[in-house]
């Protein structure tokens, strides 16, 4: 076999074997042919696209590229979470400790944030002390311990997506489903949870704004995950405005942990919560811990008013040698003061809003990376308070913006201010 023959083959739309994409796969990591033939397949992939087959096929290969973790001998059922990214989206912070309460074992593996949407592993390192990284060894006693840790993805997982990631950002081939799927299901798969739900996010601040891909995109994740022998279900959310009201490291922290709190539900805003519950009743339901829907809500809003999931997530963060303070409301985060407010200029009501400039709003601030070596203000913070379908007065304070350098907070409003439409 040589990889003009694949590529050739891939070109005219022929369904691949799994020898010819172990062949690609492995080939490309260990260097045995040229980026710009790689680029061809890839290109030739996007054209073509994957049948199911072919997708698992290449989600097998990325995934054996790394280290898999076995998760077989945790005492309870494992299940994790992937949301496909958004603005303000917090919830893996409060997900891992409520799906942990009601019973589950959850092994999170995060990545950081790139472009307009954040990433878990940010927002835990505005954490004093946090610990993002260990070995697989203590990862999985902490799992069985607490009930869940969040750790950093090592180089030793799908160590091959990153480089045909690499790839496919210069060459115009991210937004392929086959590829995706792939890129997405085999670092996920490598955690080795038995149940997996996806946050599958649409709108203007989601990688997929459009519903139809989106929906695509949904089926080849779970038949992936099914031919993988796992759990799958997928829950579609809005990311046509930010989640919640923070976007940022320390404010989305603070505001989850301030969620968990026994008056949290009724207290905290209510697309965070709502999302919260529907992800963890569905992770509680498929793993087969409740029979059905209402049960498995049910398990969710109990335990979280109870307090037991905010006690779980005072539990795993020491675990992990964070430090937080739940006596004060900033649970002793550091923040930047407070820069500017952003007001209405006129009488309205808020139609719409580009949820992505609200990201590229951070971004501003420094709160956000373009290119993954950007360094990062964990400090800085938009609070962003109206929802789309307000009625909005002039003078409304419509966003608060934390920041130490008052350029950057003044382009950071008026980006806030033209990404709403009244
Ligand atoms: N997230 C990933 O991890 N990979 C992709 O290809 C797209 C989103």
């Amino acid at each position: 076999m040589n990889i003009l023959e694949v590529i050739e083959a891939k070109k005219r739309g022929r369904e691949l074997t799994a020898a010819h994409i172990d062949f690609v796969v492995e080939g490309f990591t260990e260097g045995g042919f040229a980026d710009y033939q790689m680029s061809a397949f890839l290109m030739a992939v996007w054209f073509q696209g994957m049948t199911a087959d072919e997708t698992a096929h290449l989600t097998g290969a990325m995934l054996r590229s790394g280290q898999e973790l076995d998760t077989s001998p945790l005492s309870a059922p494992s299940a994790d979470k992937h949301s496909t990214g958004g603005v303000g989206d917090k919830v893996s912070l409060l997900l891992a400790p409520l799906a942990a309460a009601c019973g589950l074992k959850v092994p999170m593996l995060s990545g950081r944030g790139l472009g307009h949407t954040g990433g878990t592993l940010d927002k835990l390192e505005a954490i004093p002390g946090y610990r993002i990284h260990m070995d697989n060894e203590e990862f999985l006693e902490l799992t069985e311990r607490v009930g869940c840790a969040i750790i950093g993805q090592s180089g030793s997982i799908a160590p091959a997506d990153g480089r045909i990631y690499a790839m496919r950002d210069v060459t115009g081939t991210v937004d392929s489903v086959p590829l995706i799927t792939a890129s997405i299901m085999s670092k996920k798969l490598a955690a080795g949870p038995r149940t997996i739900v996806i946050d599958l996010k649409t709108g203007s601040g989601a990688f997929m704004d459009d519903l139809a891909k989106a929906r695509q995109l949904a089926k080849s994740l779970v038949a992936v995950g099914r031919l993988h022998g796992r759990n799958m279900s997928v829950v579609f959310s809005d990311m046509d405005q930010p989640l919640g009201v923070a976007v940022g490291h320390a404010n989305e922290t603070i505001e989850s942990f301030a969620a968990l709190r026994p008056a949290g539900r009724a207290t905290a805003p209510a697309d965070l919560v709502a999302l919260t519950e529907d992800l963890v009743a569905e992770m509680v339901r498929v793993s087969g811990l409740e029979p059905g829907r209402d049960e498995a809500l049910a398990r969710v809003r109990d335990i979280w008013d109870s307090g037991a999931a905010f006690t779980k997530m005072e539990e795993w963060v020491a675990a992990q040698d964070g430090t937080i303070d739940p006596s004060r409301e900033d649970f002793g985060l550091k923040q930047a003061p407070l820069a500017l407010e952003v007001e209405a200029p006129s009488d309205g009501w808020l139609a719409k809003v580009d949820c992505r400039q609200i990201g590229l709003a951070l971004a501003d601030l420094g709160g956000a990376r373009l290119t993954v070596d950007d360094p990062l203000d964990l400090t800085a913070g938009i609070d962003f308070l109206p929802a789309v379908g307000d009625k909005l007065s002039r003078g409304d304070v419509l966003a608060r913006i934390f920041c130490t350098d008052a350029a950057k907070a003044k382009a950071s409003a008026e980006r806030i201010r033209s990404a709403l439409t009244t």
